[in-house]
């Protein structure tokens, strides 16, 4: 190994002679080119420094005389780590847990083969909260779906006697569950899956909020079906919000063929659609869900699957496992990110704040009816989709919004997602719509 000598904090962090605070934006670019993985094209000049309140990021920009200097400015987001901020960056609460548990409960880390104290806090809290008899901590959102997709097989063997090896999981067309192996297996994105085969076996996908094709697929395929495994509302696809009453007519169909429904709520849980759960508003309970994202209150990785004892009772030890799934401070961070939905009432506020974002963004498509084609979302998880046209291109329009100081970053060619923190305030949803209108106006 080379010689390797890091020191201090923040700006003053040194990576041998390279001190983060001398660094421009294009020397992030540069370094993230030449050591990361270019598995992401990042916003173009621009990097986030700190946060200086739950919505408002201070970000570095080129510093217009001189590229290879840096000018810091406010960044209002409009997007809050695709939902995995809900409770406001540096929630209070959550933080001042954090801070106690390691300073003055100290307990950061044990392995789930001896007990600790915390778990039962998490497993109450969780349970109580999801409505669900059993919870499974993880730590990323893809693995809690991932976790979902194996004890729906193993159920299907073991519960419905489904013959060894032949389980079929139904997902939906245009869905995103992550990107382990299972979740590329599933996906039908040509970016997600070239090269990556061969795939997972025992897999069927039908159009999203198309009930007669569930419908025929179980009728032809029933007896193998262990799940429909799917998200209530799609997330990554561009918010797509499916019928009134899909969920319902899935929830009886599924039960009438004895085939789980299980739930990817890790985008649309925790209050984002202005209920805790989306399921909550079709008013349908899944049989198991995965949860992830704000279920660490943007502070860490947490995620959990939560189901039907039946359901979860399928798995034995030696069967799952996670070195950091529900450790000391996760659990910790867990219980009070559910108390700061509680106790804020976010998921109120979601609603509340999401009519006025919806409304605003309706106002726009009426201004703009050559533009806009489609405004969607329930709560604070929106978009608005441009008709296809090379002129309306939504990497521009964030780069336009950029300028303007809002973070809002393109799904696809053309639909922008927005889906702010839930703390957000009636003034800041106002600057993200009068920005937004400035920009579709001149595009
Ligand atoms: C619905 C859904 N499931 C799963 C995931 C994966 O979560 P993670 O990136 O934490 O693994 C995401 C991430 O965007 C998601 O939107």
């Amino acid at each position: 190994m080379n010689d390797l000598n890091i020191t201090g904090y923040g700006d003053n962090l040194k990576i041998n002679d390279i001190r983060l605070g001398d660094l421009s934006p294009k020397d992030h670019e540069e370094i993230e080119l030449s050591k990361g993985g270019q598995n992401y094209s990042p916003l173009e000049n621009v990097v986030v420094s700190h946060v200086k309140d739950s919505s408002t990021l201070i970000c570095r920009k080129p510093s217009k005389d001189n590229v290879s200097k840096y000018v810091e400015e406010e960044l209002l987001d409009g997007l809050c780590c695709y939902s995995a901020v809900n409770q406001g960056q540096l929630n209070q609460t959550i933080v001042d847990a954090v801070v106690h548990h390691l300073k003055e409960e100290k307990i950061p880390t044990v392995p789930r083969s001896i007990r600790h104290k915390y778990m039962s806090g998490f497993l109450l809290a969780a349970s109580t909260f999801t409505n669900m008899d059993r919870i499974v901590p993880k730590v990323a959102g893809v693995e809690s779906w991932e976790l979902t997709f194996k004890i729906c097989r193993r159920w299907g063997y073991e519960v419905k006697k489904i013959p060894a090896n032949k389980a079929i999981i139904v997902g939906a067309k245009g869905n995103f569950h992550g990107r382990s192996m299972a979740a590329t297996s599933m996906s039908d994105d040509p970016d997600t899956q070239n090269n990556f085969g061969p795939f997972l076996p025992g897999i069927e996908l039908v159009p999203f909020n198309d009930f007669d094709a569930l419908q025929s697929l179980f009728e032809e395929k029933g007896e193998y079906i262990a799940a429909y495994s799917v998200e209530p509302i799609q997330g990554e696809a561009g918010v797509i919000i499916p019928n009134d009453d899909y969920w319902p007519k899935v929830a009886q169909l599924c039960k009438k063929h004895n085939i789980l429904l299980a739930f990817d709520e890790v985008q649309t849980g925790f209050g984002r659609t202005g209920k805790n759960f989306a399921h909550q508003l079709y008013d349908v309970k899944p049989d198991i869900m995965g949860c992830g994202k704000a279920a660490g209150g943007g502070i860490l990785p947490v995620s959990f699957v939560a189901g039907r004892d039946d359901v979860i009772g399928v798995l034995t030890p030696g069967s799952e496992g996670s070195t950091f799934g529900g450790y000391p401070l996760a659990s910790v961070v867990g219980i009070y990110a559910i108390k700061t939905l509680i106790d804020e009432n976010l998921a109120n506020n979601a609603n509340i704040r999401g009519h006025q974002l919806m409304s605003g963004l309706n106002e726009i498509k009426n201004n703009f009816p050559d533009k806009i084609k489609e405004v969607r979302g329930r709560g604070l998880l929106t978009a608005f989709e441009m008709y296809n046209d090379k002129q309306l291109d939504g990497h521009k329009v964030s780069l336009s919004l950029l300028a303007k100081g809002i973070y809002a970053k393109e799904t696809h060619h053309s639909t922008l997602r927005l889906a702010p923190a839930l703390t957000i305030s009636a003034s800041q949803i106002n600057i993200l719509l009068t920005a937004i209108a400035e920009v579709i106006k001149d595009i």
